[in-house]
């Protein structure tokens, strides 16, 4: 029989598994490591909405399956947020549908919308459901950079005068996963302006929404007049709300796509458990004062932690948005590459990161790491640092 599956040849080594692992191992062996590795918050969701999971779990009627494109009432309640924080009308039946986490919903749409062979514009580096999801699908990507500048203006241009067939879709996310990189409306207005003069599909990806600092708040791209008619729009409440294990997302905008996403799902699944979906909708509708704390809580952490490890010899700018700082190596390890790196920072001082190659060859020379520890752990972690740092023969 052969093991030679198409698609499963075209996926790469997990780098980022490989620090993954040696963290696990750490920990076996009782090790405490300084988790900064994965975006997954360490913060509880509200409490109203714990509530709210488990007053529906003990209904009796709450236990069948769901529906595939989320309950109305969920529907309704993701127009409400796109109304009062984007300005932004959304049609709930068709303009929205919920998806069991963003992620998966970048898949299921990649699965929806792909031809093979189709090209399919993503940035490097990224998230690695942007450039995955489609070739799990069947595309070819063709890279463009992540960092918003005329650079990219210029790659998208190149990208379109010079690669048969012609790209079909872009993908944007800013704030960036991993850059932190953000957009202002310009931007976006400009993208849209592209893509009408392109015939190319926009599918952003807005998963920080909630998380920007210093008073500068997430644009969407759908608060440029006619975006809906190119682009398509990802949010999650992952991390808005710390829900990240509960698998709640959503997409919405153009009509043809959320149509074309909410048929492929409709084969694949059932939607997510009814009492998620109702807890979903009271953390939507319900006290939106967590939202802020948990923003000034990162943004603390993020001050900390830039100053702390600065203090140990490592600069970093910091990030103006979501949960990641972009770090660039130290001037003197640089030669060690990003893996190399994050392997003999997790085993001499104990703190775990993840290395920017893990998003794409253009993150080379970085390492992501994720503000999901305490301000007393940040500390610790650059303490730990500085002591590696000095054992490497570094001035610091
Ligand atoms: C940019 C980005 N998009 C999507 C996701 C996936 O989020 P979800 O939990 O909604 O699937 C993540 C998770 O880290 C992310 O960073």
């Amino acid at each position: 029989m052969s093991q030679d599956f198409y698609r499963i040849k075209r996926l790469p080594p997990y780098v980022i598994a490989e620090v993954n692992d040696m963290r696990a191992a750490a920990r076996r062996a009782g090790r405490d490591i300084i988790d900064l590795g994965m975006g997954n918050p360490d913060l509880p969701p509200p409490q109203h909405v714990i509530d709210k999971l488990c007053e529906v779990a003990r209904k009796g009627d709450a236990h069948g399956y769901s529906q595939s494109k989320g309950i109305p009432g969920l529907r309704r309640a993701q127009a409400n947020y796109y109304a009062k924080r984007f300005n932004v009308e959304l049609d709930p039946e068709r303009e929205i549908v919920v998806t069991m986490g963003s992620k998966e919903g970048l898949a299921s749409l990649a699965t929806a919308v792909t031809a093979p062979g189709d090209v399919v514009l993503a940035p490097n580096p990224s998230y690695p459901i942007h450039t995955f999801g489609f070739i799990i699908a069947g595309a070819t990507i063709r890279e463009v950079p992540t960092t918003p500048d005329e650079r990219y203006w210029k790659a998208l241009e190149s990208a379109m005068r010079h690669t048969v067939p012609r790209p079909t879709m872009l993908i944007v996310n800013y704030p960036s996963n991993p850059t932190a990189e953000t957009v202002d409306l310009a931007f976006y207005e400009r993208l849209v302006a592209w893509a009408k003069e392109n015939n190319v599909w926009i599918v952003s990806d807005l998963a920080y929404s909630e998380l920007y600092y210093d008073g500068k708040p997430t644009r969407s791209i759908l608060e440029v007049p006619g975006a809906k008619d190119v682009a398509v729009e990802f949010t999650s409440m992952s991390k808005t709300y710390s829900m990240a294990g509960w698998r709640m997302g959503f997409a919405v905008g153009n009509r043809e796509l959320i149509a074309a996403l909410t048929r492929v799902k409709s084969y694949l699944d059932y939607g997510a458990f009814t009492p998620i979906q109702a807890a979903a909708c009271a953390a939507l509708n319900g006290p939106q004062d967590i939202v802020e704390k948990n923003r000034n809580l990162y943004q603390a952490r993020r001050d900390v932690m830039v100053e702390a490890f600065g203090r140990a010899g490592w600069e970093i700018p910091p990030p103006p948005a979501s949960m990641f700082a972009w770090a660039p190596l130290p001037p003197a390890l640089r030669e060690m590459g990003s893996l190399e790196f994050s392997k003999q920072l997790l085993t001499h001082a104990e703190v775990a990161v993840a290395p920017g190659v893990g998003y794409g060859e253009q993150g080379e020379g970085f390492v992501r790491i994720a503000m999901v520890e305490n301000e007393q752990r940040l500390r610790q972690a650059a303490r730990n640092i500085k002591r590696w740092f000095r054992s490497m023969g570094m001035n610091v």
